[in-house]
């Protein structure tokens, strides 16, 4: 089977139901709405409520994608969560996901790559249906950030918001489907990003942390927005240019959603039309994992993307770690 015939044939989204918008987020720390809206593109965020978990929200975004895929639990042959905010460590969120929606003949397992975390998951599961290894996978992204965000930090607690989306792949008509993945790390970046740093086994408990560290994500905004920039528009020339395509081909490019300035900033140097960008920062801030599925159902829903599109997705963040994918929709 060519890589050709693998594609999305149903997308799903969940967002708590709690907002947290620009005025409410005022409350707690020295900042203004037009503070925020300017230099971020950020409105408002979904906030999970105490006894929502991750998987809570992945279960809802994966029975809306198996739907519209009209794929049944007992047809799915892998689960694949990527997240940096799992239910715990073990068991794996991926597993909490497969019981709940009763998926049981489907192997299940966490992925950890931050905010590329999805197209990453996205390159494996493409992988292992175009080797015949697999024949529908549930790949989702999900993130309950809220319980890592630090509500007394102005620098980062404006940026984050909780939410799932989910995708099926399977076999797609020939001429449609993923045409090329592009993915990457330096962890030398390490250091510029990081957040959930309590309960792995370098900082078991809050009490190891060292002076100054928190268990909140923490980052340095300046450096990581030019590597986001220049990020995304290498990784958008990149991956088309793996598919045999230009940006003149591409139809709706779905970066992840990190900040306004962040998109505008790169869709200018690729000199793309800003029509065909999805833009959804300023009702959810910056998800993670979960923002590009959030985006990519959502543009489905709103009928931006089309059958025979050529669509782009690129993640960047954490790890650092980054990923595209190209794809004809
Ligand atoms: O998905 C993971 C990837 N993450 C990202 O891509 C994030 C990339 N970085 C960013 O989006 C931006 O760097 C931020 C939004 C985090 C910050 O924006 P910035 O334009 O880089 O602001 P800055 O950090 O340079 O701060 C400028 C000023 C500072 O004041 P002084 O030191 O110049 O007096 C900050 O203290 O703005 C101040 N500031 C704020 N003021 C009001 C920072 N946060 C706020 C705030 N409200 N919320």
């Amino acid at each position: 089977m060519s890589m050709a015939t693998v594609g999305i044939i149903g997308t799903g989204m969940f967002v708590p139901s709690n907002v947290l918008t620009n005025a409410d987020v005022q409350q707690y720390v020295d900042t203004t709405d037009e503070w925020i809206r300017t230099r971020t593109g950020i409105l408002e965020r979904r906030i999970a409520a105490p006894d929502e978990a991750t998987s809570d929200l992945a279960v809802v975004a994966a029975q809306r994608a198996m739907e519209q895929a009209g794929v049944g639990a007992a047809d799915i042959d892998c689960i694949i969560v990527a997240t940096m905010t799992p239910d715990m460590m073990c068991p794996s969120t991926a597993c909490l996901v497969q019981a709940r929606i009763g998926a049981h003949r489907a192997a299940a397992f966490d992925l950890s790559a931050a905010c590329s975390g999805f197209v990453y998951a996205l390159a494996m599961a493409s992988q292992c249906i175009a080797t015949g290894m697999y024949r529908h996978v549930l790949v989702i992204g999900a993130e309950v950030l809220s319980r890592v965000t630090d509500y007394t930090d102005r620098n980062t607690c404006i940026l984050f918001g909780d939410g799932a989306g989910a995708v099926v792949l399977g076999p797609t008509d020939a001429g449609r489907g993923f045409r090329a993945f592009s993915l990457g790390a330096d962890g030398h970046g390490a250091p510029l990003l990081r957040g959930g740093c309590v309960g792995g086994s370098r900082y078991p408990s809050e009490q190891h942390l060292p002076e100054g560290m928190t268990r909140c994500i923490w980052q340095n905004g300046k450096e990581v927005f030019k590597f986001a920039v220049r990020t995304l528009e290498q990784q958008t020339i990149a991956v088309l240019a793996k598919a045999g395509l230009t940006i003149a081909d591409l139809d709706m490019l779905v970066p992840h959603q990190a900040n306004v300035r962040i998109i505008d900033a790169a869709v200018e140097k690729l000199r793309l039309d800003p029509q065909k960008v999805f833009v959804n920062i300023a009702s959810y801030g910056n998800m993670s994992a979960a923002t590009i599925p959030i985006a990519l159902a959502e543009a489905q829903s709103l009928g931006r993307l089309r059958a025979g599109h050529t669509v782009v997705l690129v993640g960047f963040g954490g790890g650092l770690t980054w990923g595209a994918a190209a794809l004809v929709w």
